[in-house]
C-alpha cells in the first residue's frame, strides 16, 4: 500500500520543477492529485502520464493570488475525489531586486504569489481538510526564509511564509491539520535555476557543505514525508533542504576564504 493511500492532494505550481516531482511521487504513493498552475499546457501532459501509469489526477488552471479560483479548486477536489487531505503551497516567483531597486509592482506581485497565495490556500483548504478527517499542509519557503537574500520581496515573502506556517500550525491543530515549511537551497532542474543569474548555481554548489545543488526529487521526498502519516507528530516545523548551507554555509565559506587568504590565492 502506498504511503499516501486514499489521500487527496492539491499541489500548486505543479507544471514543472519541484511541483511536478511531487505530483509523480505522490501519485506513485497512491494519492489522488489535483495539479494546478497558471496555465494548463504542461499540466495536461503530466496528468496523462500519471493516468497512464494507473494514477488518479486532474489539472486546473489556477492563479494562487485569486481567492475565487481557490474556492473553485476546493470544489473540484471535493467533487472529483471527495475531499482534501494534503495541500502543497509550492507555486512561487521572484523579483531579483534589492531594497534600493525595488519597484512596487514587483514587490506586490512577489508578496501576492509567495505569501498571499499560501494564505488563501490554507484559508480554503483547512476547513475542507477538517471535514475530510484531518490533513497536512506543506508550505514551500526557501533558504531565503532563513537568511538574508539579495531579493527584497522574495526574502520578505519567504520569511513571512515561515511565520504564517507556525501560526497556521497552532490555529489548525485542533482540526487535525498539521502545517510545516520546507526551505530548499539551490535546486537544479527548475525554471528558477534555469533563469538564475550567471554564476548563481555554481556559487550555490560551492557554498553548500555537500558541494552540489539539490534535485526536485530530493525536495519531493521530504514533502512526501510531511504529507504522509509518518510525520503525524510534526507540525509548525521548518526543514532545510539545502546541502547544509544554512547550518554551516557561512562557516564553510569563511574557512574557504581563510585558506585562500593564507595561501595568498586572494587578497
Ligand atoms: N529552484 C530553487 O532553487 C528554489 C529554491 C528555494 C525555494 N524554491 C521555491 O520552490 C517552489 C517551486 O519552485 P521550483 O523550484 O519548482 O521552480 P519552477 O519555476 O519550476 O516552479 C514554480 C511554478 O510556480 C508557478 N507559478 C508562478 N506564479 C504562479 C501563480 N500566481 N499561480 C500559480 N502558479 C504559479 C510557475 O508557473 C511554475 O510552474 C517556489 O515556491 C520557489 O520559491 C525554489
Amino acid at each position: 500500500m502506498g504511503r499516501l493511500h486514499e489521500k487527496v492532494a492539491i499541489i500548486t505550481g505543479a507544471a514543472g520543477g519541484q511541483g511536478a516531482a511531487e505530483a509523480r511521487l505522490f501519485s506513485r504513493e497512491g494519492a489522488s492529485v489535483v495539479l494546478t498552475d497558471l496555465a494548463r499546457d504542461g499540466l495536461n501532459d503530466l496528468v496523462s502520464e500519471l493516468r497512464q501509469a494507473g494514477g488518479r489526477a486532474i489539472a486546473a488552471r489556477h492563479d494562487v493570488t485569486d481567492e475565487a479560483q481557490w474556492v473553485d479548486v476546493m470544489r473540484l477536489a471535493e467533487s472529483e475525489f471527495g475531499g482534501v487531505n494534503v495541500l502543497v503551497n509550492n507555486a512561487g516567483t521572484i523579483s531579483r531586486q534589492g531594497i534600493a531597486d525595488t519597484a512596487l509592482d514587483a514587490w506586490y506581485r512577489t508578496i501576492d504569489v509567495n505569501l498571499t497565495g499560501p494564505l488563501l490556500g490554507m484559508k480554503w483548504a483547512a476547513p475542507v481538510m477538517r471535514r475530510s478527517g484531518g490533513g497536512s499542509i506543506i508550505n514551500v519557503s526557501s533558504t531565503a526564509g532563513l537568511t538574508a537574500h539579495n531579493d527584497a520581496a522574495y526574502c520578505a515573502s519567504k520569511w513571512g511564509l515561515r511565520g504564517l506556517t507556525k501560526t497556521a500550525a497552532v490555529e489548525f491543530a485542533e482540526w487535525g491539520v498539521r502545517v510545516n515549511s520546507i526551505h530548499p537551497g539551490v535546486i537544479g532542474g527548475t525554471t528558477f535555476s534555469r533563469n538564475s543569474a550567471p554564476g548563481h548555481a555554481e556559487a550555490g554548489r560551492r557554498a553548500a557543505p555537500l558541494q552540489r545543488e539539490g534535485a526536485p526529487d530530493e525536495c519531493a521526498n521530504v514533502v512526501l514525508f510531511l504529507a504522509s502519516d509518518e510525520s503525524s507528530y510534526v507540525t509548525g516545523a521548518e526543514i532545510a533542504i539545502d546541502g547544509g548551507y544554512t547550518a554551516g554555509g557561512t562557516l564553510w565559506m569563511r574557512s574557504k576564504l581563510r585558506d585562500a587568504l593564507a595561501a595568498g590565492e586572494i587578497v
